[in-house]
């Protein structure tokens, strides 16, 4: 049994940004970060466009960015959140400036980019790679506390709660307590219970639940299912956030190579196959529109006319500064013998981030005690029904800062339980073909694709639902007898979000933001969320 005060699953944006600050604020205190694969491949590695931040007060403000967050949210966002996210991001991005991180600057002011939704520019950016430059500052600053132990390559099979402890808890069992989690050591395969004060789920998306997705092959949806498996809360999980302008990929690369929006605010334009613009039949803001709204625009494009794609045009767009902003894009262009300056880029949409997810207070608080979560993993409030481009960087940045404040409140108050069981792996044996899994895995893709996917109704819903429960009981067999593999634990954690998805789609009678059903294709005037 390992002892950690403070236990962080995840070493993305969320997750270090929380460390890190943890680690300043309780010198005493050991905080252990764990990942499941090397540290760094995170989404937050791969994030292109930038932070959304209020940056030029002579042109923006704080209200012009509630607004266009709210609209985007279609209406589901809590404004509350909105307000909080949008007033403290400037200072959490100016904390990461400090920290190391290098944006562009163009005569000695930052560079603003522009994308979908925003009314204005405002999106802190390096090149097209943000994200890497993010991962790499905080990488670097973890490194400098000696309080903070960042592990790679173990993976965190369960949440332990009373249920470890012998006792049964429901949804509805009041006063749930996380003492930390069962994790194994992908070197070894060792099965380790590690107890925590305090454990904070920081594991990010869920793309792979998709055939066709932005999101790295880290993204299984492992922090949803595992607070799901503790009968923690969740809400809003219908709301997948397809973005509009993945690299058009026959050859079926896993994952899709992202075309940033960014290169629409910088004047690309989307076009048909026979290289007419249609955007301006589906919104005025053309190109530049919500994601849902362009991703559904060109759904629609894609299904009337039989194509596999529709193009986005760079050709107007000055090589210089084109190769300039997305140097990372115009080469994996030019890799595949598509010159962004004289050819159109194919584009189709692809899976790209959770909007719902494990449901937080404004302090990161889930519904169990003791158990925080913050990132793509969860739900604040901020994205309501579609997330405004370039907010999810920013929420990791303003959550991460505000947990703090309530674990430091509530730590000292808090002793190890260190009644916890062993793992009991009795009576299973090692599998003997991978297959099962590598074919699930594959069938699980297919069926959120075909019926759970852009546009949704309750025929392909009910359908999804039957095949999934097909799928969640073979692999509960699976799970029972074989020794475990984080691929099983992964497969079944993606069986968890499709389920959850599905299952949040179908409770949605009406279509709002990122979820539309032809059964119900109107907004209804009461706002609920989906609660799970
Ligand atoms: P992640 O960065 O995904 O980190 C998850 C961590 O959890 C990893 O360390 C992983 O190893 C760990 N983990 C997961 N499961 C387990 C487990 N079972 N055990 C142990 N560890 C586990 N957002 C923006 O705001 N701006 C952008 O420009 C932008 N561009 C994007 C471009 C791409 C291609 C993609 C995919 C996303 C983009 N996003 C962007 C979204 C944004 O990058 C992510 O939402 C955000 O980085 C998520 O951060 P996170 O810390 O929550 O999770
Ligand atoms: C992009 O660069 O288009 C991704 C931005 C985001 O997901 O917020």
């Amino acid at each position: 049994m390992d002892q950690t005060d403070i236990l962080i699953i995840g070493g993305g944006v969320a997750g270090l940004t929380f460390a890190i600050k943890m680690a300043e604020r309780r010198p005493d205190h050991k905080i252990l970060v764990i990942t499941k694969s090397a540290l760094g491949e995170t989404n937050t590695r791969y994030a292109q466009g930038g932070v959304a931040a209020v940056w030029n007060h002579e042109v923006d403000d704080f209200n012009k960015h509630i607004a266009d967050t709210l609209d985007a949210g279609d209406d589901l966002s809590d404004p509350n959140v909105v307000n909080i996210v949008v007033k403290e991001g400037p200072v959490r991005v100016r904390e990461l400036i400090e920290w190391g991180a290098k944006f562009d600057q163009q005569n000695g002011t930052y560079d603003l980019g522009r994308e979908g939704g925003h009314s204005e520019n405002r999106i802190l950016h390096f090149k097209d790679l943000t994200g890497w430059e993010i991962q790499r500052t905080l990488l670097e600053k973890a490194g400098t506390y000696d309080n903070i132990e960042l592990r790679d390559n173990i993976y965190a099979l369960d949440l332990l709660t009373q249920h470890h402890l012998g006792y049964v808890v429901t949804r509805v069992t009041p006063n749930i307590v996380c003492y930390g989690a069962y994790v194994q050591d992908k070197s070894t395969n060792e099965i380790k219970t590690i107890i925590s004060k305090v454990t904070i789920v920081a594991t990010g998306g869920a793309g792979q639940v998709y055939r066709n997705t932005t999101n790295p092959t880290i993204a299984t949806g492992d922090g949803t299912a595992m607070v799901y498996r503790a009968k923690g809360r969740l809400e809003n999980m219908e709301f997948v956030q397809f973005h509009p302008t993945a690299l058009y990929n026959p050859a079926g690369e896993n994952p899709d190579f992202l075309v940033s929006e960014a290169v629409r605010g910088f004047g690309a334009i989307l076009k048909t196959r026979d290289g007419e613009p249609f955007m301006q039949k589906y919104d005025k803001r053309e190109s530049l529109a919500p994601r849902d709204i362009v991703a559904r625009a060109i759904d629609n494009e894609m299904k009337i006319r039989g194509d596999d794609f529709v193009y986005l045009d760079c050709r107007h767009i000055d090589k210089d500064d084109f190769t300039d902003h997305f140097p990372t894009i115009y080469h994996k262009c030019q890799s595949l013998g598509i010159d962004p300056m004289a050819h159109m880029i194919p584009v189709v949409p692809a899976c790209h981030y959770l909007c719902g997810g494990i449901k937080v207070d404004a302090y990161g608080r889930s519904s169990i005690n003791h158990l925080f979560a913050v990132g793509e993993c969860t739900s604040t409030g901020l994205h309501g029904a579609n997330r405004l481009a370039s907010n999810s960087l920013l929420e990791g940045l303003v959550f991460a800062h505000r947990i703090v404040e309530a674990v430091d409140d509530i730590i000292d108050h808090i002793k190890f339980e260190k009644n916890i069981p062993d793992w009991d792996a009795e009576g299973t044996t090692e599998p003997n073909e991978m297959v099962l899994i590598t074919q699930s895995w594959k069938e699980l893709k297919e069926i959120m694709s075909s019926y759970v996917g852009i546009v949704r109704n309750n025929v392909r819903l009910q359908r999804a639902r039957s095949r999934l429960h097909l799928l969640y009981k073979e692999t509960e067999d699976l799970y029972q007898t074989t020794i475990l593999s984080p691929q099983l634990f992964e497969l079944r954690n993606l069986i968890t979000n499709g389920y959850l998805i599905t299952r949040s789609a179908a409770m949605r009678r009406e279509s709002r933001g990122l979820h539309y059903t032809t059964d119900y294709p109107d907004k209804l005037d009461f706002l609920d969320v989906t609660i799970l």
